[in-house]
């Protein structure tokens, strides 16, 4: 029946209906005011503007702005009911707009929204539990905003510090990232209806960005990545795939090119990989500006029009247009009309747009009512962010037991992250780039105000010693009375100096240098200096080398981007409130030029054994993949395999025995590594294959058990398919490890 009905729709719709249906534009289009790349004021949208959209070019979507102010949920619900009106009760076929949002730590332009770490923070919990429930409140106040499409998860894979957009994603690793992506998109779509209905709470995900964004050989924004066909479905598929597997409705595509050939026009991976081979069933939507990119920017298209031929005959259903959306739909008409695009392109496009308005039930109901979500920043959603922020922050180094700090003494608290909501929440915060957060001062902790809270005011001294400064979407540093703030923390007991980076996305965050600025090195080292215990906390969306201070400094914490609660939860673990249990979800480099991911090829690290070459240089990560200290200890034992042979697909099952062996609570993420010894492709050093979070008092031991089954001995061979060879492997957890072989 529900297929009946798009069919009928369908047969009904003119070919501008379609092509409408297909385009999608930025609020920015309809909103009140001539020019449309500043603010506009919260209800103000233009009749005129928003008729011509929808009534004469039948556009089918709308989607935030670069600009976009944070409004009230009952602010969104009236502009996005006003759209409703227009296309539901005027347009000739009544079909619904779809609106979409990058809720992607929260609903990111509403005030008063539940901000949870970033997905980088939330990975490093490697807790499953906290990342469903973190989408699931998201998806709850994106519904209770009015909107119903989220633009989450970022399943590109971490594994370059230098790129802008790490801090979106999962971290380095694919299985982590694999299982973390699903968690995400049960979390935002809920259980799925028989026929893939979304229930009233929950949002459409969208996955991002298919194939292999996060992999540019700059490290630059939407710059060329290069990669083998082995290496994509490797690493770089398996979350998407199995994303796609677990139900979700969308994804967007990859704004740059592989291998030369601009992901938005490669029929090969958007129609050949991603509808044919993963059967991908849900609706394409192109990332901000880039069919016209395939002309204005990637030269593969003379004019718009044939960038339009080109991107739609690849595969791409709805083009994020913003802006110039006559010149889409036009073209596009024309295109069908001179036979250069098919009319069942059109229709296939067509009926995957009208399938997700539908799954929404925005045919049956595309108005609905603020009130129906009366736990919009619930207190229990407020707990579940502070929760996931506390399990993020991960202790890197603890010299003599300098952490945790003790209440009663003279804290000095200086850098230019110390102070700030903006730098704890990053970019997609209230806007795009973060630089609202600030609006909302007061009514959350920075990591100053929640250390004054955590031991009075009095005993709490602070100044900048180097703030930031924005010049246009890009921020500079400057000093700050750093002299002053030397010679104050010298009057101190302890110092906390707060460094990292100022909030940014997308290019506006490309980097030239991966090392932590010069002027926040110089702060630490001068810190260090005075000889007072200097404890670093890291607020930063990518690994910024510290190799320069690092010896120098007792310990040293890693936040990420922990969110409006953040400053809560940092200040908790540096006194003690509460036991870290973060996990590193990437190497952290000690160098800019020395950037691998744990699992590395075993040539990155023979030159040591050789002993002929430069030390420096061989695999030596400041922090490995998984370091993370807690106030207790662990021991590992007993490892244990249900056998030692096996047949190729069979599966094995590994055991172990963790002990909390020290004197408080903690919870202890188990990692479980597997090394492939000889494959016909180079493998890895090791993999992650299977992990799992626990809590244990004092003393208190614990089983566990993991299922090795066939998928994780796998690897992509040279045939491109999944293989598993015979012959010897190596498991490993923690200090413990066991061999098995494969016959
Ligand atoms: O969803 C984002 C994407 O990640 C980057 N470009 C803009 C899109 C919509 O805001």
């Amino acid at each position: 029946a529900q297929d009946a009905q798009i069919e009928k729709l369908i047969s009904q719709m003119t070919l501008q209906e379609k092509v409408g249906q297909m385009a999608q534009i930025t609020l920015d289009v309809i909103g009140k005011g001539k020019d449309r790349y500043s603010s506009f004021e919260p209800l103000a949208l233009d009749t005129a503007e928003l008729n011509k959209a929808i009534l004469k070019y039948h556009v089918g979507s709308v989607l935030n702005t670069a600009n976009n102010r944070a409004r009230t949920p009952q602010v969104w619900h009236e502009l996005i009911n006003q759209m409703q009106a227009v296309a539901t009760k005027k347009a000739r076929l009544k079909i619904p707009i779809i609106y979409g949002i990058d809720a992607i730590h929260g609903t990111t332009y509403t005030a008063g929204a539940t901000f949870f770490p970033q997905q980088i923070g939330q990975a490093a919990t490697f807790n499953r539990n906290l990342v469903r429930e973190g989408a699931e409140i998201a998806a709850y106040e994106t519904r209770a905003s009015g909107i119903r499409w989220n633009f989450s998860p970022v399943l590109d894979l971490g594994a370059d510090p230098r790129f802008s957009r790490q801090w979106e994603g999962y971290g380095e690793d694919p299985y982590l990232g694999t299982a973390l992506g699903l968690e995400a998109v049960k979390g935002y779509q809920g259980q799925l209806g028989q026929n893939g209905e979304i229930d009233a709470k929950h949002v459409a995900a969208c996955l991002k960005h298919f194939l292999a964004y996060s992999a540019p050989a700059s490290g630059k924004d939407r710059t060329p990545a290069y990669m083998s066909e082995q290496m994509l479905r490797e690493y770089h598929l398996p979350a998407f795939k199995a994303a796609i597997e677990a139900g979700a409705a969308t994804i967007m595509i990859n704004s740059g090119l592989i291998n030369n050939i601009p992901t938005h026009a490669n029929y090969q991976i958007l129609t050949k990989l991603l509808k044919e081979e993963l059967n991908f069933k849900g609706l394409v939507v192109s990332d901000w500006g880039d069919i016209e990119n395939l002309y204005r920017r990637d030269h593969i298209a003379a004019n718009d029009k044939e960038a339009i031929m080109l991107a739609v005959n690849a595969g791409i259903d709805m083009s994020m247009i913003a802006y110039q959306y006559e010149v889409f739909c036009d073209n596009l008409v024309a295109l069908v009309k001179e036979g250069k695009v098919k009319q069942e392109r059109i229709d296939d496009a067509v009926r995957r747009v009208l399938r997700t308005k539908q799954q929404l039930g925005l045919f049956k109901n595309a108005v609905e009512k603020q009130k129906d979500y009366p736990k919009f920043a619930d207190k229990t959603f407020q707990q579940a962010a502070y929760n996931t922020a506390a399990e993020s922050i991960t202790l890197l180094k603890n010299q003599n037991g300098v952490l945790p700090l003790a209440k009663n003494k003279k804290v000095f608290v200086t850098g230019p992250n110390a102070n700030s909501m903006r730098t704890l929440n990053g970019g997609w915060s209230y806007s795009w780039q973060g630089e609202k957060v600030e609006d909302f001062a007061g009514q959350y902790n920075t990591i100053l105000e929640a250390i004054q809270n955590e031991v009075g005011k009095a005993n709490v001294q602070y100044a900048a010693g180097v703030s930031y400064k924005m010049t246009g979407s890009y921020y500079e540093e400057f000093a700050d009375k750093l002299e002053e703030a030397v010679a104050q923390a010298a009057q101190s007991d302890v110092i906390v100096v707060c460094v990292g980076e100022n909030s940014y996305t997308e290019k506006p965050g490309d980097l030239n240098d991966l090392y932590l600025s010069d002027l926040q090195t110089t702060l630490v080292q001068r810190l260090a200096a005075t000889g007072k215990p200097v404890v670093v906390v890291l607020n930063e969306g990518r690994p910024r080398v510290i190799s320069r201070f690092e010896q120098s400094v007792p310990a040293i914490v890693q936040a990420y981007l922990p969110g409006n609660f953040g400053g809560d939860a940092i200040a908790d673990i540096l006194f003690g409130d509460v036991n870290p249990s973060g996990k590193l979800p990437y190497n952290y480099p000690r160098y800019p030029n020395s950037v691998s991911t744990y699992y590395h090829k075993p040539s990155e690290e023979q030159k040591k054994a050789e002993g002929m070459y430069n030390y420096e240089a061989d695999y030596n990560p400041q922090y490995e993949f998984g370091t993370g200290l807690s106030y207790t200890t662990f021991k590992y034992s007993n490892l244990q395999l249900s056998k030692n042979k096996l047949k190729v697909g069979e599966s094995l099952s590994v055991s172990v025995d963790v002990t909390n062996t020290g004197t408080r609570e903690g919870k202890e993420t188990v990692l479980l590594y597997l090394s492939d010894k000889v494959a016909s492709i180079t493998p890895d050093v090791k993999r992650l294959k299977g992990f799992d979070k626990i809590s244990l008092k004092p003393n208190e031991t614990r089983k566990l058990t993991f299922t090795l089954s066939p998928a994780e001995m796998a690897f992509i061979g040279l045939d491109l398919k999944p293989t598993v060879e015979a012959g010897d492997f190596e498991v490993q957890v923690a200090d413990q490890k066991a061999v098995f072989v494969c016959e």
